[in-house]
């Protein structure tokens, strides 16, 4: 009898740049075969021509594809989030059996991956949506990984997913977050705060910009500096490297050169749509995505430009002191945004009925993705000393780091409204912040007005009950039955 060709014991379908990254990844470890499949063959052929040392199956077709996995089968989809996803699932339910695994690799909406998920578990065939994130590079040498989906799938896919992550101090940035949806969510969550730091970041470097009249370049020194400290992370990291690189057609710093209208695939806005759906203030997150949006409006920025401003220029009097008041700020700031996104993922474990191990989303975050960063250890500190805890802004160190910034976050933020400089992230983060240490809250009077207008009731701080005032009679106080 003829020997059966070898099989493959994984595959993957998508070779745009981050599919044929991973699929390298994938070959380039101890025992893996990968089966690559793409919708315009050449894409296939080239792969396979430029990687002669990888352990590929090129295959044509879906048929071929599938005939070449061992089983239970296992592909990886990464193809651009969207209908060519479903498109692509129904191909691989046709060619796939009860048992094999269908990986999501591309950044769906959580709520599609819920869909598909039930859906393809109908034919018995797994789906998986992972949220991968690092990029290219990451897909080429390690990524973050956040898997969803069932136990049954993770025993498989686990082993090959360690295989390929990131790791960070010892250990693979992947977990198994949760079922259907929840590696998508947390994914999403990722780019929500991504989008936050990258803010904060953007609005440290304006404000050092145009308070002292340093160059890129030397704000470039100071973000690599920052590096050294607290701040260290992938994204401070860049933001030198970025500030320090200079137009070789001009000889100007690059940053002066990019237009600066911020583009989005959309994931942070889901963040913050699913935030308002859930009713968690994710406000620095969501000032980041509306900050894109409004540098993206060239029309409203130009008729604008000559609304009037500070009258004088405005600069700082002390440069050292106020650099080290941004970072501060920068740094309590960030914690805001992280603090919020965990408030995120903890309202939508609850509503999707998700078991999220917070901890263990902050160990895998620790490496190969974009908002990897040395403070992520502390999130899973604070977790794993409290499990219940209520706010992550409240845990022992972060709280030490607020009390340490809160001052220095003041004067940075007066300074920015009293300079005329754009700083949403960073003002509304203190805004969050004092809005949650406050004793009273101005909503009292808003649940006045909604009574007057739409008798919509109220609670007292001094007696059990619902209460209406009946505004257009004698402005007594009934106790209102609660009809809801
Ligand atoms: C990652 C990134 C990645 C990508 C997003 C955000 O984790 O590797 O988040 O998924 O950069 O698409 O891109 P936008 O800024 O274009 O929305």
């Amino acid at each position: 009898m003829a020997e059966e060709a070898a099989k493959a014991n994984i595959g993957v379908v998508g070779l745009a740049v981050m599919g044929s990254n991973l699929a390298r990844n994938l070959a380039s470890r101890e025992g893996n075969t990968v089966a690559v499949f793409n919708r315009s063959p050449e894409k296939t052929d080239t792969l396979l021509e430029e990687h002669p040392e990888a352990e590929f199956i090129g295959t044509k077709s879906y048929e071929e594809f599938a005939a070449s996995l061992s089983t239970p089968r296992t592909a990886i989809i990464m193809v651009k989030a969207g209908r060519g996803t479903d498109a692509v699932i129904d191909e691989l339910v046709s060619v796939f059996e009860p048992g094999d695994i269908i990986v999501d690799g591309g950044n769906a909406l959580f709520t599609d991956t819920i869909r598909r998920e039930k859906a393809v578990r109908e034919t018995g065939i797994n789906f998986v949506g992972a949220g991968i994130s690092g990029g290219e590079e990451g897909a080429l040498k390690g990524p973050s990984i956040m898997p969803g989906g069932s136990a049954e799938a993770w025993e498989t896919l686990g082993p090959i997913l360690k295989s390929i992550a990131a790791v960070a101090e010892g250990e693979p940035c992947v977990t198994h977050v949760g079922t259907d949806g929840a590696g998508h969510f947390v994914k999403m969550i990722h780019n929500g705060i991504e989008y936050a730091d990258m803010q904060l970041i953007a609005e440290a470097y304006d404000l050092i910009r145009r308070g002292t009249g340093k160059t890129p370049a030397e704000i470039a020194d100071i973000f690599a500096e920052w590096n050294t400290g607290e701040l260290e992370s992938y994204l401070i990291e860049i933001t030198a490297e970025v500030l320090r690189q200079v137009d070789a057609e001009t000889g100007k710093p690059l940053v002066d050169v990019i237009v600066d209208q911020a583009g989005a695939k959309g994931t942070g806005a889901w963040t913050v749509q699913t935030a308002l759906d859930l009713g968690i203030p994710v406000s620095g997150i969501a000032e980041a995505v509306f900050a894109r949006s409004l540098s993206s409006k060239p029309a409203q920025r130009a008729a604008s430009s000559d609304l009037p401003g500070p009258a004088e220029a405005w600069t700082v009097d002390d440069t050292d002191g106020f650099i080290e008041d941004v970072r501060l700020a920068l740094y309590a700031s960030k914690i805001i945004a992280y603090s919020q996104g965990f408030d995120e993922i903890v309202a939508g474990a609850e509503q999707y009925g998700w078991d999220i191990q917070k901890g263990e989303i902050a160990k895998i975050w620790r490496g190969g993705c974009i908002i990897r960063a040395q403070f992520l250890n502390r999130i899973t500190e604070a977790y794993a000393d409290q499990p219940g805890l209520v706010a992550l802004l409240t845990a022992p160190y972060f709280r030490d780091a607020l009390t340490q910034a809160e001052q220095a976050w003041r004067r940075v933020v007066i300074a920015a409204v009293q300079g005329g400089i754009p700083s949403p992230a960073f003002s509304s983060s203190l805004a969050y912040y004092d809005g949650l240490r406050a004793d009273r809250l101005p909503a009292a009077l808003v649940q006045g007005q909604r009574d007057f207008f739409g008798a919509h009731t109220y609670k007292r701080i001094d007696k059990e009950g619902t209460f209406h005032t009946l505004w257009s009679g004698d402005r007594t106080e009934i106790e209102a039955v609660d009809t809801h």
